[in-house]
């Protein structure tokens, strides 16, 4: 996982935070197979349960450009410590293999997890379709 340049591409992207409810800027950024980056960022909604966090607005917007092959996840807030929350852990799960380290960036430290240490016991369905 190249962590140098998810985190530079992570703090270009939190630019485009849209969260003036919390104030909590998050960024996001996948990498995947052929070395191509992903960003996200949470976005948030005055009915604040459409908000959408920065995990999944990365991995949505790979997954709509047909990229299916993801090797790592770089996660940064400069406003505190950005662990994902219960509903990214069930997306990633889903789309992410689980061995693929997930670096959460704060105050200058970093942490990484696996996406399966990240969500034991995972609710899995997969069908056979698209
Ligand atoms: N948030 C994320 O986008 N990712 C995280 O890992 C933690 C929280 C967002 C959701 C909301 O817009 C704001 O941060 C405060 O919870």
């Amino acid at each position: 996982m190249d962590t140098d340049g998810l985190l530079e591409r992570a703090r270009d992207a939190l630019l485009s935070c849209h969260c003036p409810y919390s104030g909590f800027r998050v960024a996001a950024v996948l990498e995947d197979a052929e070395g191509g980056f992903h960003s996200g960022v949470n976005v948030e909604n005055a009915s604040y349960g459409l908000s959408m966090c920065a995990e999944r607005v990365a991995l949505f917007k790979a997954v709509s450009e047909g990229i299916r092959d993801f090797r790592g996840m770089l996660v940064h807030s400069p406003d505190g410590k950005a662990m994902p929350c219960g509903a990214c852990r069930q997306v990633l799960y889903e789309l992410c293999p689980p061995e693929m380290p997930v670096a959460v960036v704060f105050e200058g430290k970093s942490e990484t997890l696996t996406v399966a240490e990240l969500l034991p016991e995972a609710f899995e369905l997969r069908g056979s379709g698209p």
